[in-house]
């Protein structure tokens, strides 16, 4: 949910304050202009049905994949990516696992985009046009476009492939999709490696609302940050937004650019959002080594940031110097930005050039309704801005959506676990459910013990789906010993 970064949506989406914001779940990396990898691939298209469930329309549109069939060998695996929010470029760069595999296993490795997504649209530059066009987002779409994709490999262009195993992997909502699609369509794969997959975050999960927030603040705290340090900055923003002269003082401390200047006392509270989007997305990408997102960040970011924070400074003007720092770290790693745009309503989104932001917001408003918001002390540093309610979720989607018919009786917040499990999928077999303790999506992740050949992994050092992530020589020891119990795993499924 990857996303993720639940910072991108949250910046699009900004003047929401109060509500459960989509928080973006997939890769982050795939924000990144540059590229980030090697890996080279063959770009391919397949016609798959507009609507894979009624019987009655025969329109199609062409669907992207990546392939690539160096290592391959007649029989050997097919090692599938299942594509998430995203366009797909990213997704390929950033799954090194995958690629580093597939020598070992004789495996072609591919990449399937979910439609809406990239290059991958049904109605083209109107995909997001139309209500009726939106109506074919939908995840049980996806996991049938990648039914169709396999079935193509198998019989038609790979050679050999006929009887070929196939092996989902996914990370954050991709990792939903592995899981769900070896759950929904075990003939067709043989099992799937879900990474930081939230597939319990949903109402009828009753995970806690405000788990997302704890986790943050957890991740910190336990990377050397003070506590009551950051939660003292935030009533001294607060404080100091209160006067002209205070201000002021913050529109120049932070270097606002000129079109999100604080204005108002109101104001601050998308500055504070800012922040703490940064400090979000910097607990799931809390990685070892330098990584590079919507700018550079160094390794372990998280306590990077938290040396700003390791004592309670006795005057105001120092604590919110604090938030600065970690905003100039998490923004500005590489030193390139003059000023900073917090108002989200107001800024040309850095992200607007990667296309598609509004389709995870539009699966969130219809049926990955996923609860979330933060609650303050003593769950997180933050503040209290549960609970969410489907009620102040729908009035955000007919904000968003409203334009081109939504109506919120197009949510249906139970959709998700009636179709998939709300808590446990009794049915599963040959599953590795990872999660990282570092990252907020784990408070919905698939944590039952391990039984039989469905297992389930806590990276204690883990960020956002670390383990997919290539080989790295700071990779931790632990990352390692997952990686390499997952490829026994799946020897064992394509054996
Ligand atoms: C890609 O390959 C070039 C030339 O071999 C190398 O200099 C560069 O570091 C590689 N990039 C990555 C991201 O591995
Ligand atoms: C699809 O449906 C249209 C209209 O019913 C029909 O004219 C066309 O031949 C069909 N195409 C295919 C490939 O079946
Ligand atoms: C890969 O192919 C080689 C040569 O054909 C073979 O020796 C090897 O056992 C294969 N490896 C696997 C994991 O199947
Ligand atoms: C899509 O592109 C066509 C042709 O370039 C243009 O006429 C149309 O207005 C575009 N639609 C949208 C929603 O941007
Ligand atoms: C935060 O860290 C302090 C000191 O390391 C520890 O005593 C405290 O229990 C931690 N609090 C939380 C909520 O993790
Ligand atoms: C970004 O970093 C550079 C170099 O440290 C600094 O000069 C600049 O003021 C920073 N930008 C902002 C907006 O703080």
């Amino acid at each position: 949910m990857s996303a993720s970064f639940p910072l991108l949506l949250l910046l699009l989406f900004g003047p929401i304050f109060c509500l459960g914001h989509p928080r973006l779940l997939g890769d982050p990396a795939r924000f990144s202009q540059l590229k980030s990898s090697n890996y080279t691939w063959q770009t391919k298209f397949l016609d798959v049905p507009l609507d894979h469930f009624a019987f009655t329309t025969n329109r199609t549109f062409p669907l992207r994949y990546f392939i690539n069939t160096d290592s391959y060998k007649a029989g050997g695996p097919i090692l599938f990516y299942t594509g998430n929010e995203g366009s797909l470029e990213s997704f390929a760069e950033n799954t090194g696992f995958m690629w580093d595999l597939a020598p070992k296993l004789n495996a072609s490795v591919v990449f399937a985009e979910h439609r809406f997504y990239g290059e991958s649209k049904p109605f083209k530059n109107e995909s997001y046009s139309k209500i009726e066009y939106l109506g074919y987002l939908t995840s049980e779409q996806a996991l049938a476009d990648f039914v169709d994709v396999i079935w193509h490999l198998k019989n038609k262009e790979l050679q050999g492939a006929s009887k070929s195993k196939v092996v989902a992997f996914g990370g954050s909502y991709g990792g939903m999709l592995s899981a769900w699609i070896r759950l929904k369509y075990p003939h067709i794969v043989n099992g799937a490696i879900a990474a930081s997959a939230p597939v319990f975050w949903f109402i009828e999960s009753k995970i806690p609302e405000d788990i997302y927030d704890k986790i943050v603040s957890r991740t910190f705290n336990t990377s050397g940050c003070n506590w009551k340090a950051v939660e003292k900055s935030w009533m001294v923003l607060d404080s100091l937004a209160k006067q002209a002269q205070g201000l002021d003082y913050l529109n120049k401390l932070f270097k606002l650019d000129s079109k999100s200047l604080l204005k108002t006392s109101e104001d601050v509270n998308f500055l504070k959002q800012y922040i703490r989007e940064a400090m979000e997305a910097m607990a799931m990408v809390d990685y070892p080594y330098p990584t590079s997102f919507l700018s550079p960040l160094p390794a372990w970011p998280v306590r990077a940031a938290c040396k700003f924070f390791t004592k309670v400074p006795n005057t105001d003007v120092k604590s919110a110097e604090q938030l600065y720092q970690v905003v100039n770290l998490y923004y500005n790693f590489t030193g390139d930005k003059a000023t900073f745009c917090a108002d989200a309503s107001k800024c040309e989104s850095a992200f607007a050039a990667l296309g598609d932001p509004l389709g995870w917001p539009f699966q969130t408003c219809t049926e990955m309704v996923m609860p979330l918001c933060g609650s303050g002390s003593p769950n997180d540093f933050f503040w209290r801005d549960c609970p969410f309610t489907v009620e102040k979720y729908g009035d955000y989607c007919e904000q968003t959506f409203g334009k081109i018919g939504y109506k919120r009786s197009m949510m249906r917040p139970l959709f998700a676990t009636q179709n998939y499990g709300a808590n446990s999928f009794p049915t599963a077999s040959n599953i590795v459910f990872t999660n990282g303790y570092l990252d907020p999506w784990s408070g919905g992740g698939y944590t039952e013990k391990t039984h039989g050949s469905v297992v389930t992994i806590l990276l204690k050092r883990g960020a956002h789906h670390y383990d997919l992530r290539g080989e790295h020589p700071d990779d931790t020891e632990e990352v390692r010993r997952v990686r390499q119990r997952e490829e026994s795993a799946i020897r064992m499924w394509i054996a």
